[in-house]
């Protein structure tokens, strides 16, 4: 029996991989890696394995990797990545996992090459390639979710404010169908090493006309600065002292850094994209 473990079991992508694995597989052979017993709680009511773990530390990781055969790393926060990651794929290798999948950026060394959030990508499909395991990089693109704090506004207001430029396009991806995608390459037999995982590029004009079909309500997308994202959405209840490092986001759509052309996604899925109004009529139910 082929053993799988996904780390980031109790985050948003990783549970919902789980969920698919588990739809596919023996629950028996799937494992999530959460921080601390505790945080395993849920898993296990489910019938999922718990192993206990954290990038940080290595030993641990070692341990929860023991017996087990294809490994997704899902990528840590922002700030000491690429020791965290280095540690799991050192770990994996002492551990004699023989495959990993990670979730990696959209156009990591293509569109987003100059996009300062892609060097922990970039650092950690490069640890993977001289690890010698096989693995897969999901070149996964920006999730539909992270505009959520920018709809509450919307709709209360009919204008959905950003930033970026009008002509500017984002391939969003709902995390659902990345977290599929996700799965079905840690279930194939080779899957290749670059895997990109992207949507259809759309405007927020775009957007703001899928909202408006998901909810029949009239919003239009309102071209603003940065300033004016920052006051939508503290308006809308997002921490005052985290809302300029959320917009700051819209620069990075400027410089169309998530407007990656090349995709495999409905290759992997096996079919198109769920259609963007449906997954935001699933997000804002
Ligand atoms: N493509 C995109 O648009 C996008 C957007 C947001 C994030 N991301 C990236 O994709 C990843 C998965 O997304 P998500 O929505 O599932 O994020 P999430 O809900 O924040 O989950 C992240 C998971 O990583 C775990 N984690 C963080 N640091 C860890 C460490 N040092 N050791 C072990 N586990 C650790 C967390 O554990 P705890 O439950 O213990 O906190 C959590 O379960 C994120 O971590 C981030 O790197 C991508």
């Amino acid at each position: 029996m082929t053993t799988y473990l996904v780390t980031g079991a109790n985050g948003g992508y990783g549970k919902a991989v789980i969920d698919y694995l588990a739809t596919a597989v023996s629950k028996d052979s799937i494992f999530g890696l959460v921080r601390s017993e505790e945080k395993g709680k849920a898993l296990r009511e489910k019938g999922i394995g718990v192993r206990v773990g954290d990038y940080s530390d290595k030993d641990s990781l070692l341990a929860a990797l023991q017996g087990i055969d294809k490994l997704l790393l899902v990528s840590g926060v922002p700030g000491n990545r690429q020791a965290e990651h280095q540690n799991v794929i050192d770990a994996a290798k002492e551990a004699g996992v023989s495959f990993i999948a990670y979730t990696s950026l959209a156009g990591a060394d293509t569109v987003a090459k100059d996009f300062p959030l892609g060097d922990d990508h970039r650092y950690t499909e490069q640890a993977l390639k001289e690890s010698g395991i096989a693995f897969t990089s999901l070149r996964n693109n920006w999730y539909l979710e992270n505009e959520l704090p920018l709809l509450g506004p919307a709709l209360a207001s009919g204008k959905l404010v950003y930033g970026a430029n009008e002509d500017n396009k984002v391939a969003w991806v709902s995390r659902d169908d990345l977290a599929e995608a996700g799965a079905k390459v840690l279930l194939a037999d080779s899957p290749k090493e670059i895997i990109e995982l992207s949507g259809a590029s759309l405007t927020y004009a775009d957007l703001a006309q899928a909202l408006s079909q998901a909810t029949e309500k009239a919003i239009k997308a309102e071209k603003g600065s940065n300033d004016d994202v920052v006051a939508a959405l503290v308006e809308g209840g997002f921490p005052a002292e985290a809302a300029p490092g959320f917009a700051s986001l819209q620069d990075a759509i400027a410089a169309n850094f998530l407007d990656a052309q090349v995709s495999d996604l409905e290759e992997v899925l096996g079919r198109p994209q769920t259609p963007i109004v449906a997954s935001l009529k699933v997000l804002l139910a």
